[in-house]
């Protein structure tokens, strides 16, 4: 949560730390500000609501000219969303000024402390306090690195600093811990944010901050050190995507751009996952495939809908490695005391890669010595390197707060490990994990076959425009779709939503069926076992007490199209794939219905693309 950029170099600093901020608007939209230092001291300005007031405020009165700063969208814990509580905040002296991404869990100690030594605060935030103790440092001589290291030692929680000193120009001094930041290093000047979306315009090559490091930044270099002072190495990389996969192209939202890029992004994903003979082969998997045939529980961990494309995963990569596999939402998973041993692989799933609760359970899953391997979007972030090894999914940026194509590239990431996993302990032979490899291949293009007849989609949501409440059902691999397609529509149309496995309806919310209620139900291919008859009854059952149903369903289901008002037909694909097409039309109903009710799909309320507090 909350955003943040730092610049210095010959530009001007208002212009890009806007231009970041712009892109980094999705991890936060409850105020926003930016500070500027200039030969007569700091310049400052903030404002509640979404960057645009902030802008309009600047278009009245620019701030001096500059060429040194820093900006932040917040994403409000501490302190309600009010200018006043808009970043960044300034020391007492109005010397320094700080923007933070996290939570200061020991605050109110040190706030505390601050006031007995009569410092006034101006906030209700935790961020000032880092404020007011870099000031303190500041003022009795420290250079800001050394006030920075000693303040980082003092505070205990997740944060991203950045901090400026109006005394000594051209210099931006950051830290973090659990907390996102990286270093865009250009010619003659260098960035500092939280996503490299904030300077792709002007660098594509970037360096990773390590844990309980500091780095100190001038237009020419970038120093790294420990909390404590020491020299740290330092991580350079090249982003391999550019602007145009940061910005709209022609769409009305990043979600709906993100929907359509869906094809691509699985096909992405896929790619360069076979050696010349024909083996599946996971270049990123450091972990020995001795330790993997060992391996006897598996134990996926996510949130939101990462959690959901791991429900997806568990019945595929119990199907393929008959290893038994817990999904468990991450936020609960330490707290419940999970039973976790050497032999138990730990997979995390995260598209931005920083999510705490996820990383929390990373460590919690370490410290028992379990394997952890991360399938992750994010090059770089946090939760693949606190892990032993990654699958990177390669959707390319995802900035709609609501996730779309990281859901899909998820679940193909699951698959690629699932039959890995059954290659090396040899629960499916060579040809039928080609086999399997081959369908997968033909999902992009299923998937754009759904895509292109969405239109029949833009329609429903203009009919249902009225509804208050809508269910979504769905059985086996079809149940997390329900509930994916019930997340969405919650997060952008503010709805009541709820996805039910089918056939739990009877035990209970079938009571909320009545008259005209739209119920959306995925309908597994045919000839499974029972599970598409027993759907097709499910659907039965509720349109007798009145439901309008939406069914999704194979081309030429002809059992399930006289109990649908609405018939989506989907495209021929094996049961387990069945997920990667079936979601395509419940994000966009999400996103086309909440696009009519007027409200912002890509920054929905109360809502932030990266989560980076418990
Ligand atoms: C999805 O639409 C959500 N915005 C949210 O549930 C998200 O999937 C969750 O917060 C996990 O994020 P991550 O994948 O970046 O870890």
């Amino acid at each position: 949560m909350c955003g943040i950029v730092g610049y210095v170099g010959p530009r001007s600093a208002q212009d890009v730390i806007i231009g970041g901020l712009r892109r980094m608007e999705y991890r936060g939209y409850d105020s926003a500000g930016i500070a500027v230092v200039t030969d007569s001291g700091l310049a400052v300005a903030k404002k509640a609501g979404k960057l645009a007031n902030l802008i309009t405020e600047l278009a009245d009165s620019p701030l001096p000219p500059s060429s040194h700063g820093i900006g932040h969208t917040r994403w409000a814990t501490h302190g309600g969303p009010t200018d006043g509580n808009a970043h960044p905040h300034a020391s007492y002296s109005g010397r320094v000024a700080v923007v933070h991404n996290g939570i200061i869990e020991n605050f109110a100690s040190l706030r505390a402390e601050l006031e007995a030594e009569g410092v006034v605060f101006a906030s209700e935030t935790d961020t000032e306090v880092a404020a007011q103790l870099l000031g303190r440092e500041a003022e009795g001589g420290a250079a800001l690195a050394d006030a920075m290291r000693t303040v980082c030692g003092r505070l205990e929680g997740a944060f991203t600093l950045v901090a400026v000193d109006a005394r000594t120009p051209g210099r931006i001094v950051a830290a973090r811990r659990n907390s996102p930041l990286v270093v865009g290093v250009g010619e003659g000047e260098m960035f500092v944010a939280s996503d490299v979306a904030a300077f792709i315009e002007y660098t594509r090559e970037a360096v990773e901050l390590g844990q309980d490091q500091v780095v100190e930044v001038t237009p020419d270099g970038y120093a790294v050190t420990t909390f404590t002072g020491e020299p740290a190495p330092s991580h350079p990389y090249h982003i391999d995507w550019d602007l145009s996969a940061a910005e709209k192209g022609g769409y009305d939202w990043f979600m709906r751009k993100e929907i359509f890029e869906q094809p691509r992004a699985v096909a992405d994903t896929l790619l360069g996952r076979l050696d010349a003979e024909g083996n599946l082969v996971l270049d990123e998997i450091r972990i020995d495939d001795a330790e993997l045939r060992r391996v006897d529980k598996i134990v996926i961990v996510a949130c939101g809908t990462a959690f959901y494309a791991g429900l997806v995963a568990k019945y595929a990569i119990e199907h393929w490695t008959r290893v038994p596999c817990e999904v468990e939402i991450a936020s609960e998973f330490r707290y419940r005391d999970p039973i976790i041993t050497p032999t138990t692989l730990v997979v995390t799933i995260s598209q931005s890669g920083e999510t705490a609760d996820t990383l929390m359970a990373i460590r919690h899953a370490r410290e028992q010595n379990a394997k952890v391997i991360a399938i992750c979007n994010t090059n770089g972030a946090t939760i693949p390197r606190e892990s032993d090894a990654v699958i990177y999914t390669h959707a390319g940026p995802e900035i709609g707060v609501a996730s779309t194509k990281g859901f899909t590239t998820q679940i193909v990431a699951c698959y690629l490990l699932g039959l890995y996993l059954a290659q090396v302990r040899g629960t499916k032979f060579g040809d039928e994990i080609r086999d399997l490899l081959d369908e997968l291949e033909q999902i992009p293009a299923k998937m754009q076959q759904v895509l292109d007849g969405i239109d029949q989609v833009a329609e429903l949501a203009r009919r249902f425009v009225g509804q208050r409440s809508l269910l979504f059902l769905g059985r086996h691999v079809g149940y997390p779709v329900a509930l994916e397609g019930a997340l969405k529509l919650k997060e952008i149309s503010y709805l009541h939503a709820e996805g039910f496995p089918a056939g739990e309806l009877k035990h209970g919310p079938i009571a909320l069926v009545e008259e005209g209620l739209p119920i959306f139900v995925v309908v597994p291919p045919q000839g499974r076992d029972q599970l598409h008859d027993k759907v097709v009854s499910n659907i039965q059952e509720v349109r007798a007490r009145g439901a309008l149903t939406v069914v999704l369903a194979e081309q030429g289901d002809e059992e399930a199209r006289p109990f649908a008002d609405v018939l989506i037909e989907l495209p021929h694909v094996p049961t387990l794939f069945q997920p990667l097409v079936a979601v395509i039309p419940l994000q966009f109903f999400a996103c086309e219905l909440a696009t009519l009710l007027g409200h912002d799909v890509d920054q929905p309320r109360n809502l932030a693309k990266s989560v980076t507090v418990e």
